[in-house]
This record gives structure tokens, C-alpha cells and sequence, in this order.
């Protein structure tokens, strides 16, 4: 089996008590739309949804300014495109599926809003998988067995074991240190790290009020615990003269 089970990733926002990095959480919207956003749509999150990250109005609507979304020109009735508004979703590149298919080898990118949901493994294996691209020549797996030739990746495939085909029509994304520039006070843009952000990024896309569930599910079971308390002290209370 040449097939592995995803990578151990840390992050903030793991756990019951687990808060998001929102400085991280920017690294991954900055890898995200400087790279994934070439392929990749977030047809469920929303230009002024990253105002959760911290960024201002202001700053919401130039980033949303700068992005081309789909529309109807007015005078024709064909479709156009216009500058993005806040209230406008990430958008796909392409202007259709057939399209998206004819400039991926027949493949089709999957919007990556859920996919930390969609995909067992979550997280750690989106990680995986954007690190995960080998050399199918010299790969061996944990026997040290080489890839048989019928697994061997096809014209416009690429091989990585945390794919569950193997092979996937997406290129290795993330390549080299520095694609994408951090500003002061970040960790070094390594491919590694640009990995971790933009997975991290991608567990708030899928669920944005993730520490809001958290801490009702708190709160309530503080409310359990306070009502238990008085619950158990009026039962004192009832029978205190009943010996
Ligand atoms: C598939 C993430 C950049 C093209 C995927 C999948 C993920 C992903 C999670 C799904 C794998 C699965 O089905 O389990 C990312 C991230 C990127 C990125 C985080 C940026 C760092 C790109 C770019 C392109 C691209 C720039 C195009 C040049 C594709 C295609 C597939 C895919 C065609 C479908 C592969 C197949 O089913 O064989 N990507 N991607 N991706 N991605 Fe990307």
C-alpha cells in the first residue's frame, strides 16, 4: 500500500479550549489568494467575512475591489465581470466547469470553502497533501518497496501518497521559500509554513464561528453545573425534616 495517513499538525484553533491564530489565519488568506485563488474558488465565504480576521472596512473593500466577480453586463444581458464588493463570495477563476476541466487535464479543482470537512483527515491532511508531492522514480514506501509502473503517475498527473488515487491533477502548488511575502513580525515564508497557514486558514473558511459553538457549549455546561448545585440544595433543603 503506498497510500499514507496524514501528517501531525498542531494548531491554535485545535481542541475544546482552541482559539484561532488570526495572524496566521492572514498568512492563509495571503497564500490563499495569492496562489490557490489561481484554481481554487471559496464559493461560501464572503470578501467582508474576513473583517473576522481583523481587517477594517476599508481594508475589506479594496481587497474586494481587487478581485474580478462574475456579472451581467447591463446593456448586453452577456456575461461580464465587475470589481468585487464586500458582500461578494470568493470567486471561481473560471467561467465554468468545462472550462475549469479543460484547463486541468480533465480535472476539476474542488471550492475548498469545507473542504477540512469534506475530506477525512481534515486539516493535517490538506497539510499533507500540499507537502506531500514525491518523486515517483525514487519513492518508497515504509516496506522501501518502489511504486509498480501501473501506479506511476500519467501525462499531466502528479504523484503524492496522501492522495488517495496517488496521483492528482494538481501541481504542486507551493514550491519554493518565499513565494509569498510575510510582512515583519511573521515566520519565514518556507513551504512548509505557507502549508500549515493556509490549512489553518482553510479550517476557519469551513467553520468561521467555530469558537462561538465552543464557548456556548461552555457556557451551557456551566449553566448545568450552577442548576445541579441548586437542584441538589433544594433537595436538602425539602427534606431536611423528614429524618
Ligand atoms: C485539488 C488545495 C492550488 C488545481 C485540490 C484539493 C485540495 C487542494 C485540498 C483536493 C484534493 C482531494 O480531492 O482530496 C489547494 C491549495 C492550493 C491549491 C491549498 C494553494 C496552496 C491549486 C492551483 C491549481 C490547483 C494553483 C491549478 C493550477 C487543482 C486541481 C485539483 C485540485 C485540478 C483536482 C485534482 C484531482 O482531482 O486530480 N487542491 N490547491 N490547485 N487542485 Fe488545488
Amino acid at each position: 500500500d503506498f497510500h499514507q495517513k496524514p501528517r501531525t499538525l498542531a494548531l491554535a484553533s485545535d481542541g475544546a479550549f482552541g482559539k484561532f491564530d488570526r495572524k496566521q489565519l492572514q498568512r492563509g488568506l495571503q497564500v490563499y489568494n495569492e496562489v490557490c485563488s489561481a484554481c481554487h474558488s471559496l464559493r461560501l465565504v464572503s470578501f467582508r467575512d474576513i473583517a473576522a480576521l481583523g481587517y477594517n472596512e476599508g481594508q475589506v473593500k479594496s481587497f474586494a475591489a481587487a478581485h474580478e466577480v462574475p456579472s451581467i453586463d447591463p446593456d448586453t444581458g452577456e456575461p461580464a465581470t465587475r470589481p468585487g464588493l464586500p458582500k461578494d463570495a470568493f470567486p471561481s477563476p473560471y467561467p465554468n466547469e468545462t472550462a475549469a476541466r479543460a484547463a486541468n487535464n480533465n480535472a476539476l479543482p474542488p471550492d475548498l470553502s469545507l473542504i477540512t470537512k469534506a475530506r477525512e483527515g481534515g486539516a493535517p491532511y490538506v497539510y499533507s497533501l500540499l507537502t506531500g508531492f514525491r518523486n515517483p522514480e525514487t519513492y518508497r514506501n515504509e516496506k522501501g518497496e518502489a511504486l509498480p509502473a501501473d501506479s506511476k503517475p500519467g501525462t499531466g498527473l502528479h504523484f503524492n501518497p496522501w492522495f488517495a488515487n496517488l496521483n492528482l491533477a494538481m501541481a504542486p502548488p507551493l514550491t519554493s521559500e518565499g513565494q509569498v511575502t510575510y510582512g515583519p513580525g511573521n515566520p519565514k515564508p518556507t513551504v512548509d509554513q505557507m502549508a500549515k497557514d493556509v490549512s489553518a486558514f482553510l479550517v476557519w473558511t469551513a467553520e468561521p464561528k467555530l469558537e462561538n459553538r465552543r464557548a456556548v457549549g461552555w457556557g451551557a455546561l456551566g449553566f448545568l453545573l450552577i442548576f445541579t448545585v441548586l437542584t441538589y440544595l433544594s433537595y436538602r433543603q425539602i427534606w431536611a425534616d423528614k429524618k
